[in-house]
């Protein structure tokens, strides 16, 4: 059964990729909201984190001999807690493993969910470490009106876009909430449950008083995760691997908690690579949403509503006229196509042309627009091949409780 499925997912990742904090100013990031023009910069002092420089770009590219990910070298990956305690265990051979999830609430995926993704099977292969993949359907039954048997379906469901992103099945394992919890995993939820207050859990995430209580438990069960034991049939009882967890920025609370309390508990503070959020069409006003169909391109659209999405949707930071953007050119700073091709065109130079004409009027919004249509367009196409390819069987093996390749 195991080499049917490394068959098919060999398959799938060699398949051609062409392709609660308030601040002042109205924004508002947490893990449930990103609301405003978000001022990165300013988020890194607030959270407290690190900024990711060119030297962990080379450090990075040194230690795995690997040129770096795009997305590394772009800073979309741009901030960071303790990446340097990770790469100094693997210039000393120690072992460390990597760890990121999903809300399962909707059918399919949207772009902005595919970006966590796709750098941690970039960093799985440059690694060659374990990687574990939660999927919170818990999370999603207490914050949305969804009932278990449906969050439990769209887990399944998301398991399959997933896994079309290419792991390696011999390094990953794939969990579900509500079929995983109990053993050794809600030891490790109790143990971080009663290590955290009501006032300090308010604090970090905002909870009120007509919040159910669900979700006032629920940041230890995104936290165990964190903690290698949780996990026994693949670190047996050690409490010393360490763990780094790629994933956009608002999902900061939840580990700014963890970091805080497991040092008691004996195991080292996780560490953390995370990215800003992928815009949605209209331009600056926070992350893409499932909820605002418009707002979004889905990896089950066709090239044809794709198409139709960028020419419509796209916020463009082109002049209004010909003339205008001939003489002025476009401003990059606002314009969605630009943004978009920042994620997803991985040829440097040509990223590099493309910037300089528009900018200077040379090229205009419908020709950085058919560009785009395109590298996205092969992208998804790309990914619906990859997750056809994805059967019930697969995803059964990707969940199945077994020791990993260390
Ligand atoms: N809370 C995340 C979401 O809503 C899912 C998640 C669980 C996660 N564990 C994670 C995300 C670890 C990143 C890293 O999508």
């Amino acid at each position: 059964m195991v080499d049917e499925v490394k068959e098919v997912t060999e398959k799938v990742a060699d398949l051609d990729v062409k392709g609660d904090a308030q601040e002042d100013d109205g924004t508002e990031v947490d893990p449930w909201d990103v609301k405003g023009k978000v001022d990165y910069g300013k988020l890194i002092k607030k959270f407290g984190c690190q900024a990711i420089t060119d030297e962990h770009v080379t450090r990075i590219e040194r230690c795995t001999g690997m040129k770096a990910h795009h997305f590394l070298k772009r800073k979309t990956f741009f901030a960071h807690r303790d990446l340097d305690q990770i790469l100094e265990a693997k210039e000393k051979g120690q072992p460390f493993y990597l760890y990121t999830g999903r809300g399962p609430s909707s059918e399919s995926l949207h772009l902005g969910h595919l970006v966590p993704f796709m750098f941690t099977k970039y960093l799985q292969d440059a690694f060659k470490v374990p990687l574990v993949i939660q999927l919170t359907d818990d999370e999603k039954v207490l914050w949305r009106s969804l009932g278990i048997e449906e969050a439990k379906r769209l887990a399944r469901e998301n398991a399959k876009d997933i896994i079309a992103c290419g792991f390696d099945i011999d390094r990953t394992f794939l969990f579900q909430d509500f079929e995983y919890v109990g053993g050794k995993f809600y030891e490790n939820i109790n143990s971080i449950q009663r290590s955290v207050t009501l006032n300090q859990a308010r604090g970090i995430f905002g909870f009120k008083g007509e919040d159910n209580i669900g979700k006032v438990a629920f940041p230890a069960v995104q936290a165990s995760p964190a903690l290698p034991d949780t996990f026994p049939h693949i670190f047996g009882d050690n409490k010393k691997v360490r763990c780094l967890i790629p994933c956009a920025i608002d999902q900061d609370p939840y580990f700014r908690m963890t970091r805080d309390v497991v040092p008691k508990l004996g195991y080292h503070k996780p560490a953390l690579i995370e990215s800003v959020f992928f815009p949605a069409l209209q331009g600056d006003s926070g992350k893409m949403s499932s909820s605002d169909p418009n707002s979004s391109i889905f990896v089950t659209d066709t090239r044809k509503q794709i198409k139709t999405k960028i020419n419509k949707y796209a916020f463009s930071g082109g002049q209004d006229t010909l003339e205008e953007q001939r003489e002025k050119g476009a401003n990059l700073d606002v314009d969605v196509p630009w943004k978009y091709l920042n994620f997803f065109m991985e040829d440097e130079e040509k990223l590099a042309e493309i910037g300089e004409a528009y900018s200077s009027g040379k090229m205009l919004t419908g020709e950085i627009k058919a560009i785009l249509i395109d590298v996205l367009a092969d992208m998804v196409e790309r990914h619906q091949r990859a997750r056809a390819l994805v059967t019930d069987e697969i995803v059964d093996a990707f969940l199945a409780r077994r020791p990993l390749s260390l």
